[in-house]
């Protein structure tokens, strides 16, 4: 894998598996003692979040430090410089300070895009607008497989804020090509309007769908992209579309409960639920450190064995 990780969109099959396997063996290096490799020593990992994250950004910063890389974290909110300039200014800051990975999250979808056209090093999107948010997909990917085997032939049900979901977007297409079944499920309002076009059935009907799904994967409703009412209340939302304690009993035995974080919880998903032994909150977080080493060593060609 050379250059950058932009979108899943563009991301081929051999590359997502590569990640996935070496992913693999990164979380090896976790359970292991000494949980450090050198395969980085001496690189510098630039996180460069323009927006709030807490689970993102210290999971790159592990994952960059369990491979000896040094990091610099870089919280670029509350800027006064108007987006598209202090993007190019800070940009060209991290390249005189000879960042070889630039880690971006930024509330505007694309941005990463530009900065991988301004710096040398590669650029990891770590979230971008209602875009994409890659390392995400791939860490939900990797929690499929560990759990349930596989990822083909999966059945996926997406469920809540589709429209300004980067989580979604991202999943949406790395399942399709690692040849899962997608259904999201969301209001009408929820959803956006090119969906048709998207590799993924749409359904209004959270009951119908539940009972043929081996992973659902809840997602946060973003109050902060929201310019109006997109649904009546929050007790009407969470009637149709939470999943509470009975709709989960509906899953069949084996299914997953996924959610990227945070969690309202009560609203999306009930504690219970959220809490409960198929759900994969906890190691999804685990699982983002190895997929995140897994995208800087390949992206950094980093030396040496990995385990
Ligand atoms: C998501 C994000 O920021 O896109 N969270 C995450 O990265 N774990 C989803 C969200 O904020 O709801």
């Amino acid at each position: 894998m050379k250059g950058h990780l932009l979108s899943t969109e563009d991301l081929s099959r051999d590359d997502a598996l590569l990640v996935l396997d070496t992913a693999e063996r990164m979380a090896r290096v976790a359970e292991a003692s000494v949980r450090k490799l050198p395969t980085l020593r001496g690189r510098t990992v630039v996180n460069l979040f323009f927006e709030d994250s807490t689970r993102t950004r210290t999971s790159f910063e592990v994952a960059a430090k369990r491979l000896s890389a040094d990091v610099i974290n870089f919280s670029a909110r509350g800027s006064s410089v108007s987006k598209g300039e202090s993007l190019k200014d800070t940009a060209q800051t991290l390249e005189a300070m000879g960042a070889d990975a630039v880690v971006c999250r930024h509330s505007a979808s694309g941005a990463p895009h530009r900065l991988a056209t301004w710096v040398r090093g590669s650029v990891v999107n770590a979230g971008d607008g209602t875009h994409e948010h890659p390392t995400q997909a791939l860490l939900d990917a990797f929690t499929m497989r560990r759990r349930l085997g596989r990822v083909d032939g999966l059945a996926v049900t997406i469920v809540g804020d589709v429209l300004h979901s980067r989580v979604a977007r991202s999943n949406v297409w790395l399942l399709a090509t690692l040849g899962a079944s997608v259904t999201v499920v969301a209001p009408p309002t929820l959803l956006p309007i090119g969906v048709s076009s998207w590799p993924v059935e749409v359904s209004y009907d959270l009951d119908a769908v539940l009972p043929k799904t081996d992973v659902v994967m809840m997602l946060r409703v973003q109050r902060e992209r929201m310019s109006a009412a997109f649904f009546p209340t929050e007790r009407e939302y969470s009637r149709r579309y939470g999943l509470d304690v009975d709709r989960a009993a509906t899953l069949p035995e084996h299914a997953l409960v996924m959610h990227p974080g945070p969690m309202v919880r009560g609203m999306e998903i009930a504690s219970r639920v959220a809490d409960s032994d198929r759900s994969t909150v906890v190691e999804q977080v685990a699982n983002g450190v190895s997929v995140r080493m897994a995208v800087l060593y390949l992206l950094l060609g980093g030396s040496g064995e990995v385990s």
